[in-house]
């Protein structure tokens, strides 16, 4: 097996190991790779959708997505479609997986079904480094504190795909209060744990000085020393720690975005902890 580290922030690429052959006496060593480097990546693998859940339920248990329908036959599986002619690219725009919910998502596996010939790669940012990188100022005022997450504007990530479905649960239902820097339960290593995304305010303070430092904080976690970015290729698979990254799916195939490509992933998430 080798390792091949993809930036000084985060993200592997490990070559030579077949992820067909993960089970219960070796999922611990891929779980240490995944806590050492936060997004692991495997080329080359011959996965169907039965093998992805098996894969992913070694890591816990598998949750269905919180608004959108799944597979027919497999409806823990998300196919995330962008359309040849589309604009938008959904997972657009720096976020972590369902952080409005009550426990969102510990582990994300992401596997690719169709790449355009250019363009759409993923970028991953480590929010541990987040933190400790952030200003000391900014520290003491949000290290105590907890922010709010809404699922609200997420109809965007169904109405606007011409091939994706609502599950009917889009709306108000996912709204929870969030500690700004979380704990890492395995490893406890701390995390800045607010994204554009889905943050909407700083509890107890007022909405225009939480507006004020969460844009800073946004600003910040953009940095990209921060980051380090995975080229897709057909049959790839990435499983990032949800707990600790953020990501961003570039929606680069100009011109006018859509390019005449089409871009499908199939995306499984296991079940997380409540953040502390
Ligand atoms: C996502 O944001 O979950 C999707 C990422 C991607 O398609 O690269």
């Amino acid at each position: 097996m080798k390792i091949n580290i993809l930036s000084g922030a985060l993200g592997a690429e490990i070559i030579g190991l077949n992820l067909d052959s993960v089970n219960q006496n070796n999922i611990q060593a891929l779980n240490n790779l995944l806590l050492e480097h936060k997004v692991i990546f495997f080329r080359d693998q011959n996965i169907d959708s039965e093998k992805l859940i098996y894969l992913g339920s070694m890591f816990g248990l598998i949750e269905e997505h919180a608004y959108v329908k799944g597979l027919d036959n497999f409806p823990q599986i998300t196919r995330i479609i962008k359309a040849p002619d589309e604009k938008n690219q959904w997972g657009e725009g720096w976020h972590s997986d369902v952080s409005y919910d009550i426990t969102p998502s510990k582990i994300v596996i992401l596997k690719s079904v169709k790449i355009p010939p250019i363009g759409g790669d993923t970028v991953f940012a480590n929010m541990e480094l987040a933190w400790e990188t952030l200003d000391e100022e900014i520290k003491n005022i949000v290290k105590d504190k907890k922010a709010l997450h809404s699922s609200n504007g997420s109809s965007f990530f169904v109405e606007n795909y011409a091939q994706m479905e609502s599950n009917g649960n889009i709306g108000e239902r996912y709204s929870n209060e969030h500690p700004i820097v979380r704990t890492h339960p395995e490893t406890g290593n701390k995390i800045l744990y607010v994204n554009c995304t889905y943050t909407k305010k700083i509890i107890g303070l007022s909405d225009e000085e939480g507006a004020v430092l969460l844009e800073k904080i946004f600003r910040h976690q953009e940095r990209l020393d921060l980051s380090c970015r995975f080229k897709w290729t057909e049959n790839a698979i990435a499983i990032l720690d949800n707990r600790s990254i953020q990501h961003y799916a570039i929606a680069d195939f100009y011109p006018n975005r859509g390019l005449g490509h089409e871009r499908i992933m199939d995306r499984i998430a296991i079940v997380g902890d409540q953040p502390f």
